[in-house]
């Protein structure tokens, strides 16, 4: 060991006994309790004994520590066995600290997470620990070696790619299967998310009964239906209540992935159902089930298992109050199809729409109905809009439907108007931001000409929602229009586009999953911006028209003939 190096050990070693001492008198005084330093210590007391003073080294000794690693202070190459405070360098296997709640991992223990600040949530976890669990159960751990490339040609042959997916009957099976753009795909694994009560556990029960009774080939198929939420007694009820009796329906309660998938297995099921991802572990893994790690962990090897065995698994995962799927985002990157089951508070409507899929289109839209016997598929989604009060709303002016997207959701709402001529009242507007009303309002008096200034301006949106999209604004002057021409607009009619301040439509974002969701309600036409009925055309939308304007004057045109 060079006399440079000797210093600064030295040098550390006085200040951390010094600093220990200050924090804790009870700590001995002496070498032999550092034994990482005494040994050198002891080895080289001579050399102490030459240098008479420490302080008189200590700033030419901190400085060898200072320059560019790998080199001492003299240039040359160092050997350090030892790091900075004294411990000795890597050789022994390497462990990491994870923590519970968010999965950051560091090489370090701390009192607390230094990604989230929680408090006592680091564990310890060796890197091979996944692999030690997965001794014997090779599904669990991809294998080096075991596959080759291969071509297209032999991947494909002998696949009828028509009878490849597993198929759905009937109309709720139909309405499941457009989702998911056919069939379920062998060795996919979809996540099925959504409110608490919305019917996740509901409709994955109907679809595995629907395959227990009859597979691809007529005749029942096993299906597994696993659940770490309910007792199979509960399942068992909730099944009578469907009046499900498929024989080859298995119901089983455990929460132990390995477990799960290892009694699985040997029935050969031609599905899998796992309710829900927040509620199993796998062992071997950090932290509690729902944590971040586990439920990485467990969909990956869920996924593994799917594609080894090429048994689909359908995944339910619960959604935090900000409407995302709970837990690390990586989960929608590591599952092949995001299904999200949506539906208002007091509406029996359900929608069942696609976010992410591999296999098929996402934008395809599922509408049920969640009745007293489970989901029933919706024949004519457009009868969603026409409750009772609007049964006759060709006769009710002042009334128009406006589509708008709330992440990657589209929603149609009905935007309503009252012009009432002679009326002293002060303008009124609900749900719609004041400023962006008058703006439309101030655009259609100078740009079309309508004498509104004379009447008093009631906006309402219907169910309370807030239209916080400009793709609403023609909607908002429909209904104006409506009410002060006292034109009532159909009710299979929507508008799409933002209202400039010369009268002119614009485009807004995604023009073709609006018009897509529209045509799928069951609407007859729907009004577009002119320069997004060029890109629009090519499509086919279920029979909707589509009927570009360029201007506010030119859908008064339209509309109010
Ligand atoms: P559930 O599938 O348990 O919801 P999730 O798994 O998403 O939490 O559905 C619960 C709700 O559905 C519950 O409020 C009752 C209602 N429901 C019906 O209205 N009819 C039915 O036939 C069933 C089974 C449930
Ligand atoms: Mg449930």
């Amino acid at each position: 060991m060079q006399v440079s190096d000797m210093r600064a050990l030295r040098l550390i070693f006085y200040t951390k006994t010094q600093r220990l001492h200050r924090l804790n008198p009870s700590i001995p005084n002496s070498l032999s309790s550092f034994p990482q330093f005494s040994r050198h210590f002891l080895h080289s007391t001579p050399s102490l004994h030459h240098s008479n003073s420490t302080a008189e080294t200590a700033p030419r000794a901190w400085s060898i520590y200072d320059p560019a690693p790998g080199t001492d202070g003299n240039g040359n190459a160092k050997k350090p066995n030892l790091d900075i405070v004294g411990n000795k360098k890597k050789g022994k296997a390497r462990l990491s600290w994870v923590c519970a709640d968010c999965g950051h991992s560091d090489g370090q223990w701390w009192g607390t997470c230094r990604q989230c600040n929680a408090i006592g949530t680091l564990k310890r976890f060796s890197e091979g620990g996944s692999a030690e669990v997965s001794e014997g159960k090779t599904w669990l751990s991809p294998k080096a070696g075991e596959s080759r490339p291969m071509r297209l040609t032999d991947v494909n042959r002998g696949i009828n790619q028509l009878n490849w997916r597993i198929p759905l009957y009937g109309p709720f099976g139909n309405e499941v299967s457009r989702v998911l753009g056919g069939g379920i795909v062998p060795g996919s694994l979809v996540l099925v998310g959504g409110d608490p009560g919305v019917g996740k556990s509901t409709l994955l029960l109907q679809i595995a009964a629907m395959i227990a009774e009859r597979n691809d080939l007529g005749q029942p198929a096993p299906v597994v239906y696993v659940s770490g939420e309910e007792s199979v007694e509960q399942i068992g009820n909730r099944a009578d209540r469907l009046s499900i009796g498929a024989d080859e329906l298995f119901l089983y309660s455990n929460t132990e992935i390995g477990d799960i998938l290892g009694k699985s297995q040997p029935l050969s099921p031609r599905v899998i159902i796992v309710d829900s991802i927040q509620t199993v572990y796998l062992e071997g893994v950090a932290g509690s089930a729902g944590g971040p790690a586990q439920v990485k962990e467990c969909t990956s090897a869920l996924l593994r298992f799917a594609k080894k065995t090429n048994i689909p698994i359908l995944l339910i995962g619960h959604v935090t109050k900000s409407g995302d799927l709970a837990g690390p985002h990586v989960l929608e990157h590591i599952v092949d199809v995001v299904l999200y089951m949506e539906g208002e508070k007091y509406s029996s409507y359900r929608l069942l729409r696609s976010l992410k899929n591999r296999f098929g289109s996402t934008d395809e839209l599922g509408v049920f109905e969640m009745s007293q016997s489970g989901l029933q598929a919706v024949s004519n989604p457009s009868e969603m809009f026409l409750s009772d009060q609007y049964s006759d709303s060709e006769y009710l002016a002042g009334l128009a439907v406006a589509v708008i997207m709330d992440g990657s959701r589209t929603f149609l709402i009905e935007v309503q108007a009252l012009c009432a001529s002679g009326s002293t009242a002060a303008r009124q507007v609900n749900g719609i931001q004041a400023s962006r009303a008058d703006m439309i309002i101030s655009v259609l008096m100078k740009q079309t000409g309508l004498k509104l200034q004379e009447n008093a301006i009631f906006l309402n949106v219907v169910s309370g929602v807030k239209l916080s999209e400009t793709a609403g604004d023609l909607a908002v002057a429909a209904a104006i229009c409506s009410s002060f021409l006292e034109f009532p607009i159909p009710n299979n009619i929507a508008f799409i586009g933002e209202v400039g301040l010369g009268g002119e439509l614009r485009m807004v974002p995604r023009m073709e999953k609006r018009v897509n969701t529209v045509a799928k309600l069951g609407y007859k036409m729907c009004i577009v911006p002119k320069s997004a009925e060029k890109s629009l055309g090519s499509h086919g939308f279920e029979g909707m028209e589509i009927i570009g304007c360029r201007n506010l004057k030119e859908v008064i045109n339209t509309v109010f003939r």
